[in-house]
């Protein structure tokens, strides 16, 4: 079966060969999609056996969205508006989350995952990695994440996420736990491993400990760092290799040098700075330092419960002063890096047939026309 959308007025292909500037921008172009692949890039007035007529809208690669918390029952809107007039955000709310949860049957969590990644499609993402993190005992991490399975393939086990009740005061007794029987029963449903690297979460040898017994396993890396305060993630995440390191709200000079140096994506979530009433990243800073950059909306109960990159690319463009280009970069390709795909986050012969049609003339009104939903139709995406 083939599919060509035609009468693109622009075109963003993330492909500086087939076109202009890093986004590879092609104007008046169609793309031909034979069995969800992107056959061919050109002019328009393709033909194929399918036809979507854009009428000169611009058409970008799919939304890439390497970090949210999909599976949770319950909502903390409360705790959100005690945050909005002036309660810090501390983390504690993931406690809360984890009982909500926990109290869901598979069919609930089942039901409320897929609702939410229709809401994240709607908004233009094809692409999207779903942690667990809230379940905290060993057969609900491994729940979740079959369940989170179901959906996408980029899959993240987070026991490592906080401390649950039952083992208060025994850190480094529950990281043994998610380190042995807890990864045992989850690393079959999950492609990444990922820990919370934040003073009240796990420090350091903790995070250490559990990222290299997933490695062990056969897991890909990340980590939540420099969320709440600077702090040792950066500097580990760079040390491990890990794909992505995430949050980076706070840095040093010497964290950025470090992610300038090396191939662990640095990966900003202004929907949560936004929603924590924390400063936002100097997203502008760590690109100029030459390091590789991704948004993702960390959709999430507590710190981000949005599902919009469209949001989360206005703020980059408005708070860490990314240009526009960089932001929809960031958004796609950015994102694809972080998950170490090269297959998604472009739109380029041989890539897949994720694709946005805006209701927009070109990308630029993502950012200029921020809340709107100007995301018109949405071609394939979540499954490789
Ligand atoms: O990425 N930082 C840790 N985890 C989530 C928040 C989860 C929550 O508050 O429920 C985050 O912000």
């Amino acid at each position: 079966m083939s599919l060509v959308i035609d009468d693109i007025g622009l075109l963003v292909t993330n492909d500086p060969t087939l076109g202009d500037g890093p986004l590879g921008i092609v104007h008046n172009a169609s793309v031909v999609i034979t069995d969800g692949i992107v056959e061919s890039v050109g002019p328009s007035g393709k033909v194929a056996d399918e036809r979507i007529d854009t009428a000169g809208a611009c058409v970008l690669p799919g939304f890439v969205d390497s970090h949210t918390h999909l599976v949770f029952a319950g909502d903390r809107a409360e705790e959100f508006t005690t945050r909005m007039a002036g309660r810090p955000y501390d983390g504690g709310g993931i406690r809360v989350t984890t009982a909500a949860t926990r109290a869901a049957s598979d069919d609930e969590l089942r039901t409320l995952t897929a609702a939410r990644l229709a809401e994240a499609r709607a908004a233009g993402s094809t692409t999207v990695e779903i942690k667990s993190g809230y379940g905290l005992d060993v057969d609900e991490e491994a729940r979740h994440l079959r369940i989170a399975a179901g959906f996408t393939d980029e899959t993240t086990f987070m026991g490592a996420h906080v401390v649950p009740h039952e083992y208060e005061g025994r850190p480094d007794d529950y990281v043994d736990l998610v380190c042995g029987p807890m990864l045992a029963a989850c690393a079959p449903h999950a492609r990444w491993i990922d820990a919370f690297c934040e003073t009240g979460a796990f420090d350091a040898d903790q995070c250490r400990a559990v990222l290299e017994a997933g490695r062990a396993a056969g897991l890909g890396l990340r980590l939540h760092g420099n969320q709440l305060g600077t702090g040792p993630g950066v500097q580990l995440a760079v040390e491990l290799g890990c794909a992505s390191v995430d949050h980076c709200t706070h840095l040093t000079d010497a964290d950025v040098d470090a992610l300038a140096g090396s191939d662990t994506v640095a990966t900003f979530l202004p929907a949560t700075d936004f929603s924590t009433r924390q400063p936002y990243p100097d997203g502008r800073r760590v690109l100029d330092a030459g390091a590789t950059v991704a948004l993702a909306s960390n959709c999430n109960p507590g710190s981000s419960y949005t599902t919009s990159m469209a949001f989360c690319i206005a703020l980059a463009v408005r708070d860490m002063h990314l240009t526009i280009d960089e932001a929809v970069r960031a958004a796609t390709l950015g994102g694809a890096a972080a998950l170490r795909r090269d297959d998604v986050g472009r739109l380029t012969p041989g890539s897949a047939g994720h694709a946005v049609v805006l209701d927009a003339p070109s990308h630029h009104h993502l950012a200029y026309r921020p809340g709107v939903p100007l995301v018109r139709e949405v071609i394939g995406g979540y499954r490789r």
